[in-house]
């Protein structure tokens, strides 16, 4: 059976890739049904996966199950405490329009290593002609890729962005220096940061 696909399933490629090498703990932020989490094992040593829905978080440890490689904790990434433990990997897909930005974009900065990367699949809010000339052309392709693809509901809470691209961009360039915000295709961005090493 071909593997299940949705606008975020579609960039889960992308957060793979950005994963750091040799990758101890990764933190996955809004974790739904952890299926990013899952796919997370093979390239770090541990995933903690976190998400404020009792439901998710039930479904994600039943999916997992057996698993001592990953941990799924319920509750909400902004106040949760993790103990002594920091993170050389955040990642959060279609979570970050969820929590205020700014709060947020400092959290995910102050949970990882020195050295780590945090990566981000987002939604923004549309605005400009050149958000809307984008989903005239991201709709039929997204339509094409759902007829042709195992389409499957994310199921997990959702939420409308409230931030244009432009305001995401503003709030990484203060919070995140040096932070890569990139347009994709399927309604989204993403961000790639490297939190520089301890020196
Ligand atoms: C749109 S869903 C995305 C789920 C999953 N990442 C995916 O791609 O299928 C956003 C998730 O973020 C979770 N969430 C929202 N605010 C949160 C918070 N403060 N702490 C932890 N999880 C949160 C919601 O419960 C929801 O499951």
């Amino acid at each position: 059976m071909s593997a299940a696909w949705n606008h975020n399933i579609h960039y889960h490629g992308r957060m793979l890739r950005a994963v750091p090498a040799n990758c101890g703990l990764a933190l996955d932020v809004g974790c739904g049904y952890g299926l990013l989490a899952r796919k997370l094992v093979s390239r770090c040593a541990g995933v903690v996966g976190i998400d404020r829905d009792a439901a998710c978080i039930a479904s994600a440890r039943a999916a997992a199950a057996g698993d001592s490689r990953i941990e799924f904790v319920e509750g909400d990434v902004l106040t949760h405490r993790f103990g002594d433990r920091c993170f050389d990997f955040v990642v959060a897909v279609a979570t970050l329009h969820h929590l205020p930005l700014r709060a947020a974009l400092v959290r995910f900065a102050e949970l990882l290593r020195p050295g780590g990367v945090l990566a981000v699949t987002g939604l923004y809010r549309p605005e400009t002609m050149t958000d809307f000339a984008n989903a005239c052309v991201a709709w039929p392709v997204s339509r094409v890729l759902r007829s042709v693809k195992r389409y499957e509901e994310m199921g997990a809470p959702v939420q409308l962005p409230r931030e244009s691209l432009r305001e995401i961009r503003s709030a990484c360039g203060s919070v995140l220096p040096g932070a890569e915000v990139r347009r994709l295709l399927l309604f989204r961005y993403s961000l790639v940061w490297n939190k520089p090493a301890a020196g």
